[in-house]
């Protein structure tokens, strides 16, 4: 199963990406948590994304393309994955179909998620990620069962630094101006879906599996 997730930040991509996950048993490929995560090791791609995520900005195409080309090859990849933000640009997007191409991949489904400004603000501002383990919290509306601490691990959650005030406002310029028009680019194709980001993470994931074709019951 071959899946792609647009939306504004905050929409709620990372959270169902992983209720997707848990049932369909495909890897969650986010480009977000893969450049943390560089960034958090200090490898070459870090030392090159750091600046740009710390203010907002896009990292430079062809540091993401090259790091999806080669993350899709890998073993977990073979029967299928969700991809999470990514495409974020029509480079990207182009050269995601050439990706496809290359692999014979045929894609299921391109959700887009919509989300109201204000639904936005108020989950960027409360969201908590395990360090760990990468599980998202939110401090009201999905709260860990122990503030501050992860229900499946149990390591201790954080704050992510873009989700300060400042950079979000960058961040949601660089949505409207720059990741918006895949909309466009790819809403004629039969397998794009709206979701209704506004709705809570149960019924956006109901929404999803029905429009796989699936009962939406958690795997
Ligand atoms: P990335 O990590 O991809 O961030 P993003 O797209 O801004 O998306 P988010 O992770 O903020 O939001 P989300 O939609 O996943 O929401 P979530 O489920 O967490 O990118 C970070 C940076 O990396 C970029 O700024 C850029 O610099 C760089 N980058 C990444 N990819 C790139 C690319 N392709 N090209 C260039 N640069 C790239 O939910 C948010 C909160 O809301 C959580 O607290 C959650 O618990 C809560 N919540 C979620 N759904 C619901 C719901 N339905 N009801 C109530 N609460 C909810």
């Amino acid at each position: 199963m071959y899946i792609i997730l647009l939306g504004a930040p905050g929409s709620g991509k990372g959270t169902v990406a992983k209720m997707i996950e848990g049932k369909f048993g495909v890897p969650h490929l986010s480009t977000g948590d893969i450049l943390r995560d560089n960034v958090n090791k200090g490898t070459c791609v870090g030392n090159q994304a750091k600046e740009y995520m710390d203010n907002g900005k896009l990292v430079p195409d062809d540091i993401v393309i090259q790091m999806v080309k080669g993350r899709v090859l890998e073993e977990d990849c073979k029967t299928g994955f969700i991809l999470d933000g990514f495409p974020r640009t029509i480079k990207q997007a182009e050269a995601l179909e050439l990706i496809f191409d290359e692999l014979d991949i045929t894609i299921d489904a391109i959700f887009n998620f919509e989300a109201s400004q204000e639904t936005i603000i108020e989950r960027l501002s409360g969201r908590r990620t395990c360090k760990n383990c990468g599980a998202i919290y939110h401090i009201k509306n999905i709260p860990p069962k122990v503030e501050d601490e992860c229900d499946k691990c149990g390591d201790r959650l954080y704050q992510r630094d873009d989700d300060k005030k400042d950079v979000v406002k960058n961040r949601l310029v660089v949505y409207k101006t720059q990741t918006k028009k895949l909309i466009s680019y790819y809403e004629k194709q039969d397998s794009f879906y709206k979701i209704d980001a506004n709705k809570k993470a149960g019924e956006m994931f109901v929404e999803v599996c029905k429009d796989l074709g699936q009962s939406g019951k958690s795997g």
